[in-house]
Order: structure tokens, then sequence, then C-alpha cells
């Protein structure tokens, strides 16, 4: 019996160390953490159960028959974060630079099925070369099994992926199918296609950095939602989200004990928006000011700063936040904006996360730029997805609401439950100088006369009394006052129902 303990004991020890010291020396060379080790700071001490272990490739090509490793390149299992249930893959870059092969991907697609049956998240672990160049249209088939369960199971359950190496072709194209992307800064890559391939067809030379590094998705191309400087930050702020995101789409969100008073007033905010309404201030502060304890949680931080979005929680309980940055190109809505903002908006009506809305936006971004990037379609991706959503909206309306996108920051006109404005708020088709000047074209040269023109639209429309009157705005709130309100407006939504007409699923601008 002893030697059969043993036995196991030994098989364990060899497939705990993946393709060997050498690679793993190699790994942590490269600033990078084991699988493994990734696995153990992501999850609750000791919560972690292993599934398949034993499990190794069955390929006959190229020599494979002789070099098999037990786990065949991916670390699968379940535990706890914050004593809540998650499913957690780990690709061992150790082991075939963790690509994926026929049986790689049964793991993978085990531990979905699980999670989509337990409706509780999934995260992947990503650094890996994609499908397993030996196993050819096995691997494939192997990551189209993968893609379909990503499909099957987004809007059910969340899932997040954590990049940390170098990724190509199926493990980037999974993690862009989930809900979030993380990276690390200066170790982890994401292309379909590597720079060698890069080289060969467009003659193009670029490093791995300039083609998929962090500094590129999280700024230029928007595909990850964030970086960080290290792999045992990356887990640990992915222990912070997770924390913030309900098990699945009918759980609702989590709750958590607070010790913010709901009621807390913050003087500070009276004086947050400047005299001047073309002086930028940083609506982050009005942010971190109303939620519980300061804690923010941001996502697409460095891409479109136009626009914030982000996690915080009221009463313990989590809330979307969309918020205009005055601070970044005066908080105007552009195709990036609209897109990064309708992304958020959907994952939180998906899992049913109420969302706050604080608007200050001066309108679209004119220009032929914005125009031939297809501005229509990309604003209308806002557009469309506060409306669609049946979830609590409460929307405070700090300064400007200008044009059309007043309507599309979760008006009233779109289903806004509770709508209040600041007093500052000014609220009209455009700022009063352009109005005037369209308006008194004729009299553009008589300077005195413009001015009084300006005034005059100013004193009738810079001002959130008017929409008021017409009962668009429910309530003008002092500012010192908004976390007070928000929190009793969110508990007053908080059994919230309506119901959009049955369909397949609706057409969205894509
Ligand atoms: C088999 C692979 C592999 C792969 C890497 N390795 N990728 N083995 N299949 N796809 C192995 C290497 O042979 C090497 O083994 C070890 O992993 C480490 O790789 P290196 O190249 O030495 O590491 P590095 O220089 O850091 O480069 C990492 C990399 C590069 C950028 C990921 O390996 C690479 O470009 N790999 C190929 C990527 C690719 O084109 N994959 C197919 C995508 S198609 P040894 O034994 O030397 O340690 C796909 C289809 C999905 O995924 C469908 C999408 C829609």
């Amino acid at each position: 019996m002893k030697e059969i303990l043993a036995e196991l004991d030994k098989r364990r020890q060899t497939a705990r160390m993946g393709g060997g010291q050498k690679r793993i020396d190699a790994q942590h060379g490269r600033g990078k953490l084991t699988a493994r080790e990734r696995i153990e700071l992501l999850l609750d001490e000791h919560s972690f159960e292993e599934f398949d272990m034993f499990v190794e490739h069955r390929c006959t090509d190229f020599g494979m028959e002789n070099s098999k490793i037990a786990g065949d390149g991916v670390v699968t299992g379940w535990g706890t974060v914050n004593g809540r249930t998650v499913y957690v893959f780990a690709k061992d870059f150790t082991v075939f630079g963790g690509s994926l092969s026929e049986t790689h991907a049964q793991k993978i697609t085990k531990i979905q099925d699980m999670a989509l049956r337990n409706r509780a998240p999934v995260i992947g672990i990503f650094d890996a070369g994609g499908a397993r160049i030996q196993e050819g249209v096995a691997a494939l088939g192997g990551y189209g099994e993968v893609f379909q369960r990503n499909v099957l199971a987004s809007g059910v359950i969340p899932q997040i992926s954590v990049i940390m190496g170098p990724c190509a072709g199926g493990d980037v194209y999974s993690p862009a199918m989930t809900d979030f992307i993380f990276m690390v800064r200066d170790t982890s890559y994401m292309f379909v296609t590597g720079p060698d391939v890069v080289k060969t067809v467009t003659n193009e030379t670029v490093t791995q950095e300039q083609l998929g590094g962090a500094s590129i998705h999280t700024a230029k191309s928007s595909i990850a939602d964030g970086a960080y400087g290290d792999d045992v930050e990356a887990l640990l702020q992915m222990r912070r989200l997770i924390d913030f995101l309900p098990a699945n789409n009918e759980a609702g969100v989590p709750e958590y004990e607070v010790y913010d008073d709901p009621e807390r007033e913050d003087f500070s905010l009276d004086t947050l928006i400047p005299d001047n309404p073309n002086k930028p201030y940083d609506i982050k502060e009005l942010i971190l000011k109303v939620v519980d304890e300061g804690d923010f949680f941001e996502i697409q931080e460095n891409f479109a700063r136009n626009i914030v979005t982000g996690f915080g929680r009221m009463e313990g309980r989590t809330i979307g936040f969309v918020a205009n940055q005055p601070m970044v190109l005066a908080g105007v809505l552009d195709s990036d904006a609209s897109r990064k903002a309708a992304r958020f908006v959907r994952f939180c009506d998906c899992f049913s996360i109420p969302i706050v809305t604080f608007v200050d936006v001066p309108g679209f971004l004119p220009g032929t730029a914005q125009e031939y990037g297809g501005l229509i379609k990309h604003g209308a991706k806002l557009l469309f997805a506060y409306s669609e959503c049946t979830v609590p909206k409460v929307t405070v309306i700090t300064r400007k609401a200008y044009g059309g996108a007043y309507d599309v920051m979760a008006s009233k006109h779109l289903r806004g439950d509770l709508n209040y404005a600041w007093p500052t708020a000014e609220i009209a088709v455009m700022g009063s100088k352009g109005a005037a000047e369209i308006l008194y074209r004729a009299e553009l040269g008589d300077a005195e006369k413009i001015q009084k023109r300006i005034k005059d639209y100013e004193d009738r429309f810079a001002n959130p009394f008017v929409a008021a009157e017409r009962g668009y705005i429910d309530e003008v709130i002092m500012p010192h006052g908004t976390r007070r309100r928000l929190s009793r407006a969110l508990k007053m939504l908080r059994h919230k129902h309506i119901e959009n007409p049955w369909k397949k699923h609706d057409n969205i601008p894509l």
C-alpha cells in the first residue's frame, strides 16, 4: 500500500515539474512565474483542486510519441477567491510553449463546461503560442471547441483572461471572446502572428513589444483592459476584480459589509466645478468621493481617457460607473470612447450590475478623422447599449450635456430611472457661443450684438431647469449630497424589473 501511495506522490511531483527545472528557471529568468505559482497566487490558500494532472497528448507525428509530459502544458481546476468559487486554467509555457494539443484542449473545455454548468467565473491564464504545430488540425479543432464554449458562456458567467507571456493564434482569439483581458507589462504580448511571420509576409520589422505589448493593447488597440507591473500584482488585482463580479447572470451582485456611511456628505464636491465652464476638472475625484471607501476598479484606464469606466460599490454592492472626463478632450464623445463605454454598459447589463452615469459632455467630436472612422456607427453603439439595457440606471449631469451626447448618456429618454442634475448643469443643443453664431450669423460682424446673443442663450439654456421643467431631470441636487442620493436611488431600484420585447438577439451596430 505504502508503495502505491509513494507512486502517486512521485507521479504528482513529476507532473508538477512541467517542462523541467531548466525551463522553469528560464521562465523565472524572464521575470515570469510558472503556471502553478500563478494559480497559487490567484486563489485562496489551499483552495486549488487540480484536475487531469496526468493527461498526455496522443500525437505520433514529428517524433512527438517520444516526448510526453504529464499535464500536457495546461494546469486546470477550481478553487476560491475570497471564498467564492472560480474555475481556472493556466497555460504552462515550459511544456511545448504552452501550445494547445487535442488533449490540452479537452482539459480546458472540461473546465469551461463545469464552470457553465455550475455557474461560476472562469479565469484563463495565458502564456502560450497557440495551436500545437505538430498536431495540425487536431489542435485547430481543439481551439474551435474552446472558442465555441467561450461564446456559449458569454453573458452567462464572467470570463477573464490574463495574458502573462507571449501569446499567439488561439491564445489571443480565445481571450478576445472573454469579458476582460489583462496583461503584464514587458513580459506579455498578444498577436495573431508573431514578428517572424510579419517580417516574411509584409517585410515589416517589429519587436514583440511594438507588435503586441501591453503599451499597444491598453492604449492603442483597446484589446486589453489593463496592465500591471508583474505577475504578482496582476494576479492580486484579478482577485480584487473578481470580488466585484457576480458569479453568473442570475446570481446578482455580491454584497460586502462596508463601514462607509451611505449618507456621507462631501462638501468639497460643491466646488468641484470650476467657475469657468471651459476649465477642466477630474471626474475621477467625483467617483472616488461617492463610492464606498474610495474603492474603484477602473477598466481601460489608458484607452479613450475622455470617458471613464469601472466598478465601485454603493452600500457594499457592485455598481458600474461611466463618466465623461473633462480632463481629456473636454470629455467629448468620439468613436473610441463610445466603443469603450458601450462594451462596459453591455457587460453590466449582462450581469445585472446597476449603472451610474456622470455626464459632462460637450457633444460628439466633429471632423473628417472621426467621420471616416465610423463615428456614426461607433456612437450608435453607446446609444444602443444604454437603450437596450434593463439594469437600474441613475444619471447625474454635473455640467455640460450638449446635443446628441445628452440623449446618449443614459438620459431619461433612454429609460434612465433617476436623472439628477447639479445646479451647474447646462443642458442644450450646443454651447452658447456656437448656438449664437449659427442662429445669428448675419450679426457676426458686430461683436457687441453677438455677445448679447450668447448671453441670452446662456441665460435661457445654461442651466438644468429647462429640462427639469419638462421632467427630463427628476431633481436638481446639491453636489455634496450626491452619495446619499445615489445610495437611496440604487436601494429604491434594487428590484427593478423590465423586459425588452422577445427577440433572438438584437442587432447592435458592430
Ligand atoms: C508547438 C511551440 C509552439 C506551437 C511555441 N512552441 N509555440 N510548439 N506549437 N504553436 C515551442 C517552441 O518550439 C519552443 O520549444 C518553446 O515552445 C518556446 O518557444 P520559443 O519560440 O523558444 O519562445 P519565444 O521566443 O518566447 O516565442 C514565443 C512565441 C513563438 C512568440 C509564442 O514561439 C511563436 O511565434 N510560436 C508560434 C506561434 C504560432 O504561429 N502558433 C500557431 C497559431 S495558429 P523548445 O522545445 O525549443 O523549448 C492557431 C490557430 C487557432 O493558434 C485559430 C485562431 C482563429
